[in-house]
């Protein structure tokens, strides 16, 4: 039995697991998500994962284990899918249908794009963090704010000329980075968005994006240098690797850099 603990021990406790990153509590002990069974399977009295805030958006369905296909089959199907849809609207069927993706297991929402569809520019971000995952959309959170506030100050907004979206469509646990298979199950919906939108410019916000679609590691020396992103189809587009904005809530002397990025951004574009 564990001993009760003192009001300021827990208080203590809470804020080293804040401290931690810990964002949201799950369950006292651990679940295996991928055990879980589909709703019409589920057993009569399933572990569900108790959440801190009751779900704004109707909860997708928990997928089970017999769900989960072969990584390389996983890709084909995302092949097939994405080569399939021929517009935005599509697309985003067809992503949201698509149930290969193991992160699709432990997400709430499907977190594909927002924005104006056949934008000049197109942002990708990481994947969908806690906020996005409870409200279906990407960059809402603080971090999504702050690319907001980016983007208007040169002039750009979402709601008129700018595409947002990410690498992977579904939030991964605790906001770990996705790994490497699940942004290649994911990439074939990402190449389509691309081709698409058709953008002039595309911004990587972050290291892993700039990773997944340019292969590049280093986030501090990869920013700022406009590179060539080619699609498996040989399609070829401008991309801009920049700081991730929740890296410049944490560092924001970084800001600087930022803004000579998205200057470089807006003369590309005006140029374009
Ligand atoms: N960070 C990302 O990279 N994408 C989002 O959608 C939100 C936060």
């Amino acid at each position: 039995m564990n001993e009760p603990i003192s009001r300021e021990a827990a208080r203590a406790l809470l804020h080293w697991y804040r401290d931690m990153g810990v964002d949201e509590a799950v369950a006292a002990v651990p679940a295996d998500f991928f055990a879980f069974a589909a709703p019409e399977s589920r057993p009569a009295e399933p572990v569900r994962p108790a959440r801190a805030q009751a779900p704004a958006a109707p909860a997708t369905p928990v997928f089970s284990a017999e769900k989960t296909v072969p990584a390389d089959e996983a890709v084909r199907l995302a092949e097939a899918a994405a080569r399939a849809a021929e517009t935005h609207d599509a697309l985003a069927a067809a992503v949201a249908a698509f149930e290969a993706c193991p992160l699709r297991a432990g997400a709430r929402s499907t977190v594909f794009c927002d924005g104006a569809p056949g934008a000049p520019l197109l942002v990708i971000g990481e994947a969908p963090g806690r906020e996005e995952d409870r409200v279906g959309l990407p960059f809402v959170g603080r971090a999504g704010q702050l690319l907001d506030r980016m983007l208007a100050a040169i002039g750009r907004s979402r709601r008129t000329d700018t595409l947002i979206s990410n690498v992977v469509y579904w939030r991964p646990p605790g906001n770990r980075e996705p790994t490497h298979l699940e942004v290649a199950i994911c990439r074939p919906f990402v190449e389509r968005l691309i081709e698409l939108t058709a953008p002039k410019a595309i911004l990587l916000a972050g290291g892993a994006p700039a990773r997944a679609l340019l292969g590049v590691s280093g986030i501090m020396r990869a920013r700022g240098v406009w590179r060539e992103l080619e699609l498996a189809s040989g399609a070829r587009f401008p991309a801009l690797p920049i700081f991730h904005p929740a890296f410049l809530l944490r560092s924001p002397a970084q800001k600087r850099l930022a803004w000579a990025d998205l200057l470089s951004l807006e003369k590309r574009l005006r140029n374009a």
